[in-house]
């Protein structure tokens, strides 16, 4: 990614943002691991579970963002952690658990590195994948509506292309099916609690919103937030006592290879 992440704004909403990766790690099928790697892992707070679940295991993090390797390694200072674009990165040898949490959706023809993974675990070996399945949920599809609508237009047109919808379940099942003994597809579609329709705002600053700021300077950026905020506020309305839900569907792999 050009831009950093910012590990600061993404750890707001920490407990919303880990119970995916706790659903995920639930249905991993492994017993002990040897080598476990948390593919993006943030600031550590999906590695903090693998370490959890597999206490005996070599447990590695591994991102691309200085930020959040900086954070994750203050707060696990017993863990390994190193910098590594997923996009060219192989699992070293004995590695039993390959966990990417929210990081896959980021990863340029994805499914094509999911698979290049796979291939590369030995037999019992364990992808475990969650990514947002949320383009069409307003907060996402209104991101590039306001890209196009404003002054900021020009600027943004390569980040209103840049992220697509995920492919279908089909497409992955067929794709990593034949690498597969065992493969889960699911979605689960969560309803966050938010404080209120800014919440929202905050929460997407921490990621989907990312591409759209960056590029701009800071009035701009005003600008583009004030009409993205007064955007999220018509369209999630308050429920009885003033706070709003985020629906939020993802979408998760589990396949061993
Ligand atoms: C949404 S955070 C997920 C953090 C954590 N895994 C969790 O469960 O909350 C996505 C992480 O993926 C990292 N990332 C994005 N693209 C990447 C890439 N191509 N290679 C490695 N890490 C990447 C980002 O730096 C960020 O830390």
């Amino acid at each position: 990614m050009a831009e950093d992440w910012s590990a600061r704004q993404y750890l707001k909403f920490e407990d919303e943002r880990t119970r995916p990766p706790r659903d995920l790690l639930a249905q991993v099928p492994l017993k002990s691991a040897r080598r476990v790697i948390d593919l993006g892992c943030g600031p550590g707070n999906s590695t903090e579970l693998l370490l959890q679940r597999f206490p005996q295991a070599q447990v590695i993090g591994v991102d691309s963002s200085p930020d959040m390797l900086r954070q994750a390694r203050e707060r696990l200072p017993n863990c390994e952690f190193a910098h590594a674009d997923l996009a060219d990165w192989s699992p070293p040898e004995r590695t039993d658990l390959l966990f990417g949490n929210a990081v896959f959706q980021w990863v340029p023809d994805h499914p094509a590195v999911l698979r290049r993974l796979l291939a590369a675990l030995p037999a019992g070996g364990v992808l475990a994948v969650q990514m947002p399945d949320n383009t069409e949920e307003p907060a996402l599809a209104l991101m590039p509506d306001v890209a196009a609508s404003g002054p900021w237009a020009p600027q943004l047109a390569l980040a209103a292309a840049a992220r697509d919808d995920l492919p279908t379940p089909a497409a992955y099942y067929d794709l990593l099916k034949p690498l597969s003994a065992r493969l889960e597809i699911w979605h689960t579609a969560y309803n966050h609690v938010m404080a209120g329709p800014e919440a929202i705002v905050e929460w997407f600053k921490g990621s989907g919103l990312r591409p759209f700021l960056s590029p701009l300077d800071e009035t701009m950026r005003r600008g583009f937030l004030a009409e993205y905020t007064a955007r999220i506020v018509r369209a999630y309305p308050p429920r009885h006592d003033g706070r709003v839900l985020l629906r939020f569907p993802r979408l998760f792999i589990v396949a061993v290879r």
